[in-house]
């Protein structure tokens, strides 16, 4: 008699991690001592901005519906989270999040099990004028929206899309709507907005916005970044001083990526507001690092440069696999975090290094 074997299809990402020695009570734990409480999900990896530093002219092969998370699944997934792990803060990320049709509900889903966990959404304000109260209703604390420049040529140069006045709209709905404090990330690139980078500060301190500069990381899809071209935060803080005083806020950081500073009046010493400086690449802050991710395709990284993604789909779809199936291997793909950068030390240009295959529109900021 003929012996038939049956190829299973290869799920990407579904080989088990190491295991983790802790009970799943200890939470998100990895090898370094540090623990996960920082829950980001990507809910969709499509976007309708081409920023250069992240995303492609032509954009990318967008994952199919049926291969995002559906609202249930992430809802599971941050029930495990909170009541397993004792998650403490809840982000969802893109992509865009507005793009997907069903954003109000997943957010009421979560808020209705968890309410007082803080639910935050990174998002780049386009449709958020028709959205914003209905994200809060439901149960949005904030949002962190992604803005490089106010100026329309310079917002169409780093987007690749004329876009400007859509995202400004939806900038004054958010406030309008209470999802605050209100913060606005921007990635300087050399030469084309970062002469900006004053103006926009004026702009957020203006209308009561946290501003965040991030440093550009080896994470866009057209994988142009060189070190070089890399506008530091100490240049970022050297821009900001031509124009105001700075001074590093007295606070605990406690693994926050941005490092904050008082924003003063030249003259009159008068206290404008803050601003954050998240220097990834110049001066990491890894060991710190309290943040687990699971991309839209329901894929634990446990670093924003990890090698390695463990699918936890399979299990979420396998009627005979529980809650704790789910844990135990969303644990395992803690357990083996890398120390820093996806590696065992911190440093983009070093021998060994080598960039996710994802661009940050694939994995979730
Ligand atoms: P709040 O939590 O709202 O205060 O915001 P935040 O300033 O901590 O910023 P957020 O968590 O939105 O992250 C802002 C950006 O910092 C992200 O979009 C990433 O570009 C970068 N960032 C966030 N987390 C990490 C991280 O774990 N590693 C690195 N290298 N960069 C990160
Ligand atoms: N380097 C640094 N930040 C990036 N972002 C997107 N791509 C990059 C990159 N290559 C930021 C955007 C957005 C957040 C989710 O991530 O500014 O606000
Ligand atoms: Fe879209 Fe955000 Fe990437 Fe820009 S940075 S292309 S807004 S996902
Ligand atoms: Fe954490 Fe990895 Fe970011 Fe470092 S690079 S802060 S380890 S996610």
């Amino acid at each position: 008699m003929k012996t038939s074997v049956s190829i299973m299809p290869k799920v990407p990402g579904a080989e088990p991690p190491p295991a983790s020695p802790n009970p799943l009570e200890a939470g998100l734990v990895d090898q370094f001592g540090r623990r996960a409480t920082d829950l980001r999900i990507s809910l969709i990896d499509k976007c309708n901005l081409r920023c250069t530093y992240c995303m492609p002219e032509n954009g990318l092969p967008w994952l199919k519906k049926d291969q995002l998370m559906t609202l249930d699944e992430v809802v599971r997934l941050v029930r495990i989270g909170v009541d397993t792990f004792g998650v403490r803060e809840l982000r969802l990320t893109g992509g865009e999040p507005l793009v997907r049709h069903d954003l109000v509900d997943v957010i009421a889903g979560i808020r209705a099990e968890h309410p007082d966990l803080p639910i935050a959404m990174t998002t780049n304000a386009i449709g958020l004028e028709k959205k914003a109260q209905a994200l809060a209703d439901a149960g949005l604390d904030r949002v962190n929206i992604s803005l490089d420049s106010i100026h329309k040529e310079t917002f169409a140069q780093l987007t690749r899309r004329d876009q400007l006045e859509k995202v400004l709209v939806g900038v004054h709905a958010a406030a309008e709507a209470g999802l605050t404090p209100l913060k606005v990330n921007a990635v300087l690139m050399r030469g084309i907005n970062d002469a900006e980078a004053a103006d926009l500060l004026a702009w957020c301190l203006e209308n009561g916005f946290e501003l965040r500069f991030i440093e550009h990381m080896p994470l866009d899809a057209d994988q142009n970044w060189k070190r070089e071209g890399t506008v530091s935060a100490a240049e970022t803080r050297a821009l900001l001083s031509q124009r105001y005083d700075l001074s590093p806020t007295q606070e605990n950081r406690d693994g926050a990526p941005a490092e904050r500073f008082d924003v003063r009046d030249r003259g009159s010493g008068e206290l404008l507001g803050r601003v954050g400086v998240i220097a990834s690449v110049t001066e990491p802050f890894c060991s710190a690092c309290t943040r687990t991710r699971v991309t839209a395709e329901g894929r634990v990284m446990s670093c924003l440069f990890s090698a390695e993604e463990y699918d936890l789909m399979h299990l979420l779809r396998d009627d005979t696999k529980s809650d704790d199936d789910v844990a135990q291997r969303w644990a395992g793909a803690m357990w083996a975090k890398p120390a820093a950068h996806g590696s065992s030390r911190p440093g983009f240009e070093r021998e060994g290094f080598s960039r996710p295959e994802r661009s940050m529109s694939a994995i979730g900021g």
